[in-house]
């Protein structure tokens, strides 16, 4: 299990707002100074929708969230979606038949909730986006998200230096071959990620010192439906199979751990993995505790570390001044247009893990030494 904090100094902060308020409210009569509103503050439950429990990160992110919301003084609905869209659909219908104020989303499909947020919108309630973007609803109130496309610049970024392309330029006239995996289709974030990442890449792709083996250089050819580690296992069977008779994949990028961990079962199956054939450089994302281990017994090569407390605890900042009618804190206003309005948002910083600098974690406490060992 990973290590997770408790009371951070942000929760606690709204915390303590939240008790002044109670004693004023409680107390003589509050003169307009008071922010607790009894109806939306303490007392009040929100519903979080997460998509998933087959991935680690979305349990945390759910407990996180659970935990720090409660530390605040609401009550919490928390709900898996078993990454079936009507499971969450249903799901988020239930809150609002609940009467929950505050919803927090992580979308299965970015594009699915449009309905059902307008149900959310019309019963009062407020939508923080987590994570992923809600697409194609007005009803969607704030987004609190890691920087995305840098999350994919890191990965590409990684990927040029370790096959030390740069130093290069091509003019040793030797030349790396590469094969390309994005994310769900239906996650908007899919886009974000293989922007950053062939931001980075395409030069040296047209530069012909990075060779894509198998031809695949369009995102619509590397999407990964639901970010299955299965399916990306097949894909890799697959271009192995069909492109690298007598050549070596020296590179993969990897939009997420658990397609890493695919990826690298279908390269230990064709071989890979021992002195004379070494795995290649296979990037990832969200430091997964199978990801970390495999980084640090030379599998998986890097991943990108998203401090799941601190996006919980952005939500938990962000509900609580909605919840209050106040405006939450945004550091982008600019970028994130779901295709009905540009959804405020806040991002936190992506870090590029490898084997270098994985202590990181552990001081972070985001993970024990022992979970490492
Ligand atoms: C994305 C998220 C990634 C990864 C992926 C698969 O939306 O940003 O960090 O978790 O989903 O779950």
């Amino acid at each position: 299990m990973r290590t997770r904090t408790h009371l951070t100094p942000a929760v606690a902060a709204v915390t303590a707002t939240l008790l002044v308020g109670l004693l004023t409210a409680c107390g003589q009569e509050a003169r307009g100074g008071s922010r607790y509103q009894p109806d939306a503050g303490k007392g009040s439950t929100v519903g979080i929708a997460m998509p998933t429990k087959s991935s680690e990160r979305w349990i945390t992110d759910g407990q996180n969230m659970a935990e720090q919301f409660e530390a605040a003084g609401y009550r919490t609905d928390l709900q898996y979606g078993d990454n079936k869209v009507e499971n969450q659909v249903a799901q988020i219908e239930n809150m609002i038949t609940k009467g929950h104020r505050l919803l927090v989303v992580a979308p299965i499909d970015g594009s699915a909730l449009t309905d059902v947020l307008r149900r959310a919108h019309e019963s009062g309630a407020k939508v923080i986006s987590y994570d992923r973007l809600v697409l194609g609803t007005e009803h969607v109130d704030a987004y609190a998200s890691f920087d995305n496309e840098r999350v994919g610049e890191l990965q590409g970024g990684y990927l040029v230096e370790a096959l030390g392309l740069d130093e290069e330029s091509g003019e040793s006239g030797e030349t790396y071959s590469v094969e390309l995996f994005a994310g769900s289709p239906d996650d908007n974030n899919t886009r974000y990620f293989w922007d950053g990442a062939m931001n980075v890449l395409e030069p040296h792709i047209e530069a012909g010192h990075l060779v894509v083996g198998s031809g695949q250089t369009r995102m619509s050819q590397a999407t990964t439906l639901r970010w299955d580690g299965g399916t990306a296992q097949k894909r890799m069977d697959d271009l192995i199979s069909r492109h690298y008779g007598s050549t070596t994949v020296d590179g993969v990028l990897s939009p997420y751990d658990g397609i890493s961990i695919g990826v690298i079962s279908a390269l230990r199956s064709a071989g890979y993995g021992t002195e004379a054939r070494p795995y290649p450089v296979v990037t990832g994302q969200d430091a997964e505790l199978a990801s970390i281990k495999s980084i640090l017994a030379e599998g998986q090569t890097q991943t990108v570390f998203k401090d799941t407390r601190k996006l919980a605890e952005q939500a938990v900042l962000m509900g609580d001044a909605l919840l209050n009618d106040e405006e939450p804190e945004f550091n982008n206003t600019t970028d994130y247009d779901n295709g009905e309005k540009v959804v405020p948002a806040y991002l936190l910083e992506p870090v590029s893990v490898d084997a270098s600098n994985v202590d990181l974690l552990v001081e972070e406490g985001y993970y024990s030494a022992e979970q490492l060992s």
